[in-house]
């Protein structure tokens, strides 16, 4: 009998094995349930002759009263995070610092829990959590379901590996549909969804979750005279574990970008969940001269994908005063990282958004990114209140000089009519100098403000005085010779803008970007424009009523033409300046990398040339890159290009081409 029992579970093992881990089955469903349910009564019958090993372990048969705790001889660390390219290439760098062309190891962040499951004479003996890295908890019935787990090896060795353990996206689904059925509560996702498996005393539960694992990790390499650690992964294969076909080894961290890139695009085919690559350094000897922080190993880290939706919590609703007046209610949040960067704030639009979408002080709220798209609350998760959520109450003063806010009629916003409130000017000069205006680089909205409330900045005119004040501005904390000039000299540059970002920048109600660049384009110089009646305006296709009676007005208004007259004395361009109607040959369909800083132009224009004259400008030297433009001080990206043999270009070069 004992021979029988032995036959069955060696069929049954090199079964799972086949279908699992090789993902190719040789025996059929059918034979692989007869195969089990014979061992099953046999092991009833028999109970003295039921084997360690025993795939009957699977179904889920140990119920434990409580779970034990296990100490981790070699700590269990954690990862340190990267969020974007820089932070990647610094990692890379560090690295460099000790090792001579290090390679990479690049493998899928898969997002479970991890585990450590050790292994006695090839036989499983026990699978216990993190924890807190030191002492873990022992969910060994557990993990003997887990099918992708073997509970014997190829070798009869003792052995310690680590992993991941997770749900599939499929599996996830269905648990949750039949938990929606039960009326039973949801699990949020596969992660949780997993966790809560493991964390079950009945291993009938998590035999029922149909689990899954990866191995990524052999901490002790060197015990098995394994040095690299794509090594370790090809030995834990052969072991009979299941590891990742999709890791990867990378000669540089070119490579490592290009596989972080690949997979940011083509995650969601997964039928796993993964929320980011971890990066290992692939030279064991290298990883011991790297070592370890106390939380983390320095050779390795995770690069974190941005997410694109992710849940926090509102804190308070304040108010804002924009360069219209127009007051917007927006979101304090709890800070959460979505898409590379932390949000705390984001606009709720007015009051009819909040009211429609009910949402209210307290609220777990969904916050979206999506590519370069403000934050923005997209619902509140109202089954997560308790009750102590407040429910929005829109105000009637101004928040910052408290005068009585107006509501006009067929709109959604309240205005503040002030006409000397401070939050309006400061809003309309932040507009003045922002990106798609006249992009003076520098002027964010804390300098700005800063500037205005110290006096130096009241109007747009100042902008233009502001060198006069140079010494005194060189005194401000944070500032020095250095960083003044810079901005000065930004502002120089930004004399020159074509005609529209000019008219956008003035704050023309209703002239948006887009209505700009058309009433540049027609009138073709501020003087034209100014003459235009509104009949002339409103014959112009795309310029409605509004916007003609709107343009009309503000250059009626003698304070708006002075306006205009002083700037033109500070040379700002008034003039329509076309795209170049003649596609340049050299640029057209070129991909260029800038790197550096150019003495003539803005990193911005000289994208904006780049791409007026038919090329396309990239933040990242690849081999599709075609030419790199080179300035002052220039990173990484230079050394690249020489590596790739890539056309470079220095700034004279590239005006020459430009003609
Ligand atoms: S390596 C010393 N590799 O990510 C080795 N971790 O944020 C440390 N994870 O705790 C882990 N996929 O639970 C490693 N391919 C992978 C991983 C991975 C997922 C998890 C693991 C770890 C966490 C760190």
């Amino acid at each position: 009998m004992k021979e029988r029992m032995e036959k069955l579970i060696k069929l049954i093992n090199q079964a799972n094995y086949e279908y699992y881990a090789l993902d190719k089955p040789t025996i059929t469903d059918q034979e692989y349930d007869r195969y089990m349910q014979e061992l099953i009564e046999l092991e009833k019958k028999y109970p003295e002759l039921v084997s360690d090993d025993s795939p009957t372990k699977r179904v889920g048969t140990k119920v434990i009263d409580r779970f034990n705790k296990v100490t981790h001889e070699i700590p269990m660390l954690s990862l340190s995070n990267v969020f974007n390219e820089n932070e990647i290439r610094a990692f890379d760098e560090r690295i460099k610092k000790e090792i001579k062309n290090p390679s990479y190891v690049c493998e899928l962040k898969i997002d479970g829990l991890s585990v450590s499951v050790v292994y006695k004479d090839g036989k499983l003996i026990r699978g216990a959590t993190r924890g807190d890295g030191i002492t873990g908890e022992d969910i060994t019935h557990n993990v003997e379901t887990i099918k992708t787990i073997p509970l014997t090896l190829k070798e009869k060795i003792d052995i310690e590996v680590r992993g991941e353990i997770f749900m599939s996206k499929a599996s996830f689904n269905k648990l949750n549909t039949e938990r929606e059925k039960k009326g039973e509560e949801l699990f949020a996702n596969p992660r949780n969804a997993a966790a809560g498996s493991v964390r079950q005393l009945d291993s009938k539960v998590a035999a029922s979750r149909n689990l899954d694992n990866f191995m990524y990790h052999l901490p002790n390499p060197i015990d098995y005279n394994i040095d690299s650690h794509y090594e370790a992964l090809c030995f834990m294969k052969e072991l009979g574990f299941n590891v990742n076909a999709k890791n990867k080894c990378a000669q540089n961290i070119d490579e490592v970008l290009e596989f972080i890139d690949y997979w940011g695009q083509n995650r969601e085919k997964l039928p796993y969940e993964i929320d980011g690559i971890v990066i290992k350094l692939d030279s064991i000897k290298g990883q011991q001269k790297l070592g370890l922080t106390t939380r983390s190993p320095k050779w390795a880290t995770a690069y974190k994908f941005p997410a694109l939706e992710v849940l926090t919590r509102l804190k308070d609703i304040v108010f804002s005063v924009g360069r219209t007046g127009q007051v917007t209610p927006n979101a304090v949040l709890e800070p959460v990282r979505i898409a590379g960067s932390v949000v705390s704030r984001s606009t709720l639009h007015n009051e009819e958004y909040v009211k429609l979408k009910d949402i209210r002080i307290g609220d777990i709220v969904a916050i979206k990114k999506a590519g370069d798209v403000i934050p923005e609350v997209v619902e509140a998760k109202i089954d997560r209140r308790d009750g102590t959520e407040k429910e929005f109450v829109m105000t009637e003063y101004c928040p910052i000089c408290h005068s009585k806010l107006v509501k006009k009629e067929s709109e959604a916003a309240y205005y503040c009519i002030n006409e000397h409130c401070d939050a309006k000017k400061i809003e309309s000069l932040i507009h003045y100098a922002s990106r798609d205006a006249l992009y003076i680089e520098g002027f964010g909205e804390q300098i700005v403000e800063d500037f205005y409330n110290l006096g130096y900045l009241r109007s747009f005119l100042d902008f233009y005085t502001l060198k006069e004040h140079k010494n005194e501005l060189m005194e401000l904390e944070g500032f020095g010779d250095k960083s003044i000039n810079k901005l000065l000299d930004n502002i120089e540059k930004s004399k020159d803008n074509s005609l529209e970002r000019l008219l956008f920048a003035l704050g023309i109600r209703y002239v948006g970007s887009k209505t700009a660049k058309i009433l540049a384009k027609k009138f073709k110089n501020i003087d034209n424009l100014i003459s235009a009646s509104y009949e002339d305006l409103l014959a112009i296709h795309d310029i409605g009523k509004m916007i003609a009676r709107s343009v009309v007005d503000y250059f009626k208004d003698e304070k708006n033409i002075k306006l205009i007259s002083e700037l033109k004395k500070f040379n700002v361009n008034m003039n329509y300046i076309g795209k170049e109607e003649v596609i340049n040959e050299k640029l057209k369909d070129k991909t260029f990398v800038i790197t550096g800083s150019l003495e003539t132009l803005t990193r911005s224009k000289a994208k904006e040339k780049i791409e007026n004259a038919g090329g396309k400008v990239t933040d990242t030297v690849t081999s599709k890159t075609d030419i790199v433009i080179v300035g002052e001080n220039p990173g990484s990206k230079y050394d690249k290009a020489k590596k790739l043999e890539i056309e470079i270009w220095n700034e004279e070069q590239f005006l020459e081409n430009l003609k």
